[in-house]
């Protein structure tokens, strides 16, 4: 009986191993196997250089980076991703919200990241970070944008808004109003969007801009109706399913037309009697 053929202790390492502990391999392969492993490195070493790279590859890139940068050469440091920050920074002069700030920032930060880590204005909402959900959209110099999908430096010398800086002090641009108006949000984490998304689609339909369900894109829109709005927010989703509230509060901004609201706030005598307050003579 052939070598090959006789039950063995299993050994993982064993190239004639199978998963059960079988031997697997017939006697022309273990020999061919035998003369690769004398001229390269065996399996057991192979595994075992294979385990050590796997686990160590982040503590040798680290040796690697803190080598480079004792040793002053950064460019050699680069290549190894140490000192990334530092190696691709920028100015970036923007304006905010009518603040004029400047900013030094690794060339590849997104605007969006810009916004929220640097300048705090957290208003603005990191959803998908893949220009797919619209929660980002700001705008600049009165555009909708994806900040996501924009590099700060690219709005070097540029305005931004963002939904931090669409009120006037205490009162609301229009299209916020009528959000809490017709009530076009639940959880809230697409509202800045949608309304800086409002706010700048207003004024392409303004300037005349068609959209893919304009009858006449030689024509200007004129008034937009409901089936226009839906497109041209189509870059905003909302998990909630505010669409229709939503569609409601825009088309009212637009169109001054109110739409039939199907709830109403509960207020004066009615509130208190709801909380069990006393109201006149009444005890409730
Ligand atoms: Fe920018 Fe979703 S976070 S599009
Ligand atoms: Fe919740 Fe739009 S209100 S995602």
């Amino acid at each position: 009986m052939a070598e090959t053929d006789q039950p063995h202790e299993f050994d993982p390492l064993d190239p004639r191993a199978g998963m059960g502990g079988e031997a697997r391999m017939l006697e022309d392969e273990a020999e061919l196997f035998a003369q690769l492993a004398d001229h390269g490195p065996s399996r057991r070493e192979f595994l075992a250089l294979m385990s050590a790279a796997g686990m160590g590859i982040f503590a040798i890139q680290a040796a690697a980076e803190r080598e480079a940068l004792a040793a002053g050469d950064l460019e050699q440091a680069a290549s190894s991703g140490a000192a990334a920050t530092d190696l691709n920074a920028v100015a970036v002069s923007v304006r905010v919200n009518g603040a004029q700030q400047t900013l030094t920032l690794d060339s590849r930060v997104t605007l969006l990241d810009a916004l929220r880590e640097k300048l705090a204005l957290t208003g603005t909402k990191k959803g998908c970070d893949q220009g797919q959900c619209g929660a980002c959209t700001v705008l600049v110099d009165g555009r909708r944008v994806l900040s996501c999908l924009t590099l700060a430096p690219q709005v070097d010398g540029k305005s931004v808004t963002t939904i931090e800086g669409l009120a006037k002090g205490d009162v609301l641009h229009p299209v916020q109003a009528a959000f809490i108006k017709y009530d076009g949000f639940q959880c809230g984490y697409c509202t800045p969007g949608q309304i800086c998304s409002a706010v700048g689609m207003l004024e392409e339909a303004k300037r005349g801009d068609a959209s893919y369900v304009t009858p006449d894109v030689g024509a200007a829109p004129g008034a937009l109706d409901d089936d226009e709005i839906r497109e041209r927010m189509s870059g905003n989703i909302c998990r909630c399913g505010a669409y229709p509230k939503i569609v409601a509060a825009i088309q009212e901004v637009h169109s001054g037309r109110e739409s039939a609201r199907t709830w109403r706030y509960v207020e004066g005598d009615e509130l208190a009697r709801f909380r069990g307050e006393e109201v006149g003579d009444e005890t409730v």
